[in-house]
């Protein structure tokens, strides 16, 4: 009887680490993303250049709103520890658009839809909901870690942009030696996240959300973007 005994609890299993739920929760939108038409076919090389300006436009406006607030966010206990100078991606999206666009790029750009609506979502949990902006911080970054290094090599190869050069700046992290052991690092402080398991609940709802979100921009971009028959 003594492991029913309030004084000496069953031992029970250790939790699942955090980083390893969210990952696993999100896997099914994931794969959804990944599978999309517009990516199939822009990895598959099947799109022009003028389809991977568009999609690196959309970037723009999302990544603008995750790193227009990081200052706001920076000594925030749950939020503050996620944002690293090294990630910031705004200025290399703008020298992107510059190479593919000229200097005149920003003039008259307007974000569909889809995009917009993904921006407003994230600009509304980095004002209101810091461990919801965390959701969106992971869903970006940790991908454009991983995945984002197989569309640059394509990128390079489809469309004749010099390896890691102008075209492609947003996928190379310069000021990041070693993505695996950040990734790591990354993964132990979403571990140590400050927020009780309900919170975490919710923040994977909102990883969900954050794909579902890019899926979205996804089906606006595939529907400019269709291959003729
Ligand atoms: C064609 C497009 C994509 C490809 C080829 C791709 C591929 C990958 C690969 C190979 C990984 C590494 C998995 C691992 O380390 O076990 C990964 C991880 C990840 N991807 Fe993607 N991905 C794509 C699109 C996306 C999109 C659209 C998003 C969301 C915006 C995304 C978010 C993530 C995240 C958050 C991770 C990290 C998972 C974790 O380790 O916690 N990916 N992706």
């Amino acid at each position: 009887m003594a492991a029913s005994s309030p004084t000496s609890p069953t031992p029970s299993a250790p939790a699942t680490p955090f980083s390893t739920v969210i990952r696993t929760a999100s896997h099914e939108q994931h794969t959804e993303a990944e599978n999309s038409s517009f990516m199939s076919d822009l990895l598959g090389g099947r799109l022009g250049v003028t389809a991977y300006r568009r999609y690196t436009e959309q970037l723009w406006f999302v990544y603008r709103a995750l790193e227009g607030a990081s200052e706001a966010l920076a000594d925030n206990p749950v939020a503050g520890p996620f944002i690293r100078p090294e990630l910031a991606r705004t200025a290399e999206l703008e020298r992107d658009l510059a190479h593919l666009g000229g200097s005149a790029w920003r003039d008259g750009l307007e974000p569909l839809p889809a995009t917009a609506a993904y921006a407003d979502r994230v600009a509304a949990c980095a004002r209101d909901w810091p461990a919801g902006y965390v959701a969106h911080h992971y869903t970006r970054y940790l991908g454009d870690l991983s995945g984002g290094q197989i569309i640059r090599g394509t990128a390079e190869k489809a469309w004749g942009f010099a390896r890691k050069g102008d075209g492609v700046r947003f996928y190379v992290f310069e000021d990041i030696a070693n993505p695996a052991a950040f990734k790591r690092e990354y993964r132990t402080l979403l571990d140590a996240l400050p927020v009780d398991d309900l919170e975490k609940q919710r923040v994977v709802d909102e990883c969900k959300r954050a794909f579902r979100l890019n899926s979205a921009v996804f089906r606006e971009l595939g529907e400019q973007f269709p291959l003729s028959a």
